[in-house]
């Protein structure tokens, strides 16, 4: 009776038995067949690290979409040293000399990761063949120099710290009318979040690129990421239109702009509208959150470094008598060297990318880890990591590493730590934006200090060695609504 509705009903049980049999023959026999190529066979059988990380990637994916690609391989380098294996393919470095090999040349390129986070087509920084890395690099290049920068310094004052002042501003006036906190702070953050959130999407489509397959996962991310490239894209056509009508002298300078002239030097190739756009995004996802991520992070150190602050009120106030005049970038680079220590140490300490740079080896292969032993060859297309925050945190090159320490910024051991620090990445692929980002962050720490004083409740004082944080791709503090809560008042 049953067989006329469920046909699997007529089916031999025996059959049943020894299918199953079959799969978990086959699948005891996949494992055994892994186990024994990864631990026995494998040219990474000699690397370090946890066994269920030689047979599989799942442990570091789980990390990964947990938010944890920057503690987890910390705690593997503590445990294994500075070459570890996080997935059978991929190894994790942490010594600073051989983070600079993989990174000073194009001889190890990005990995397939860049490729599966991509947007729209290959750009600074998603493009794994030098060729067009090199290219859009010569093209924006004299964008990013200090002279181009110094022409822009008054957009990023405006938008920046000045932008900022004004609302604390308006905070201090309307809160003494009575009026509502959330009036004054809702504004119009939402490029910042599709950027955010189009981040988010990236990272969960380098950890599972499969995803890409299917886009009504992470339906509100995608939205953000459609909303991003339609702002982009109109941006630039709003601009374009602009420019037709306007005096080329009287041309707006800024990043925007910049683009849309671009050549190289080399080919006088400009780039495409659509290239444009792509580089637009890829701009406003790069340069928002790491800035302000890093600020975030300085802020928060410096509250609960009484003695740093009070070194960088002096410093300041020494310089800049005058609180009702705003401070200009060459003068806080010039007179202000310990507020510079305060940002390369929070960059050590927190650096707003602050896990693996993956490059594939080379043809040849190399050898890492041979400090204290011969090393570790890593053969031909292998993907070795530079991982940032793990080598930030190693007491043999920062001593008491979670201890925040401008000084180690300033003196004799100055250039040598500057050197051991990525926060900018390293070589051919460093950050291009790190200009404007130090130009950013000086302006608003300097003018920040400057004009008001900034505390934090007792109880948050004390805490931030064990603060939690939170890595897509870039690195955020947990739950920083409260970890970060700050009171502003003017300064007398
Ligand atoms: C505090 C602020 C910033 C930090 C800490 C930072 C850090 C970094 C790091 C570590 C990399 C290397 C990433 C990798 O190889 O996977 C990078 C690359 C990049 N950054 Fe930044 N960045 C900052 C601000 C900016 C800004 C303001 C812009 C542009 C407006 C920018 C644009 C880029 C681009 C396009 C790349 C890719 C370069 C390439 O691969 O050739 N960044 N940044």
């Amino acid at each position: 009776m049953l067989g006329g509705y469920f046909p699997f009903a007529n089916i031999d049980t025996s059959l049943v038995l020894v299918g199953t049999e079959v799969l978990v023959g086959a699948v005891v026999g996949y494992i055994s067949w892994r186990i024994f190529y990864e631990r026995v066979m494998s040219p990474l059988r000699d690397v370090p690290g946890p066994f269920l990380n030689s047979i599989t990637s799942l442990v570091s994916n789980i990390q990964g979409a947990l938010g944890k690609n920057h503690s987890y391989p910390i705690e593997l380098h503590e445990k294994y040293g500075p070459v570890v294996r996080i997935a059978p393919d991929i190894v994790s470095i942490s010594d600073p000399k051989d983070i600079r090999t993989v990174l000073a040349t194009h001889d190890f390129r990005k990995s397939q990761i860049y490729k599966d986070m991509e947007l729209v087509e290959p750009n600074t920084f998603s493009a794994q063949d030098p060729k067009l890395n090199s290219e859009r690099r010569r093209q924006i290049g004299p964008t990013f120099t200090w002279s181009a920068m110094s022409k822009m310094e008054s957009l990023v004052y405006k938008s920046g710290p000045g932008a900022l002042i004004e609302k604390i501003e308006q905070l201090i006036r309307e809160l003494g009318f009575g009026k509502s906190f959330k009036s004054v702070l809702v504004g119009h953050h939402d490029v910042i979040r599709w950027a955010h959130e189009t981040v988010q999407l990236c990272i969960m489509y380098s950890i599972f690129p499969w995803l890409r397959k299917l886009p009504m996962v992470f339906p509100k991310w995608h939205e953000s990421e459609r909303n991003l490239l339609k702002f982009s894209t109109n941006t630039i056509n709003e601009r374009i239109e602009l420019n037709k009508n306007a005096e080329k002298a009287k041309l707006r300078q800024d990043l925007l702009q910049a683009y849309l002239f671009a050549t190289d030097p080399h080919t006088n190739i400009k780039m495409t509208q659509s290239q444009v756009m792509t580089e637009t995004a890829v701009m406003l996802i790069a340069g928002t959150d790491t800035s302000s991520e890093t600020l975030t992070w300085a802020v928060r150190y410096l509250m609960s470094k009484k003695d740093v602050l009070a070194k960088l009120l002096k410093e300041i106030d020494a310089a800049f008598p005058d609180k009702s005049v705003p401070i200009a970038f060459q003068d806080a680079k010039d007179k202000l060297p310990y507020l510079e220590a305060i940002i390369l140490e929070t960059l050590r300490i927190s650096p707003a990318v602050p896990s693996r740079l993956p490059r594939d080896v080379p043809p040849g292969g190399a050898k890492f880890g041979g400090g204290d032993n011969d090393g570790y060859f890593l053969p031909e297309g292998v993907c070795v990591a530079p991982h940032v925050m793990a080598s930030h945190y190693d007491p043999k090159t920062w001593p008491d590493p979670l201890d925040f320490r401008p000084e180690r910024f300033l003196g004799s051991e100055a250039e040598a730590n500057k050197k051991n620090n990525f926060g900018f990445s390293w070589g051919v692929r460093i950050c291009p934006g790190r200009r404007l980002a130090w130009i950013e962050m000086m302006l608003t720490l300097a003018n920040l200090f400057h004009k008001y004083e900034l505390s934090i409740p007792k109880d948050l004082e004390h805490n931030y060695k064990n603060m939690d944080s939170v890595c897509y791709l870039m690195l955020s503090p947990k739950n920083a609504q409260n970890n970060c809560r700050i009171s502003i008042k003017r300064r007398e």
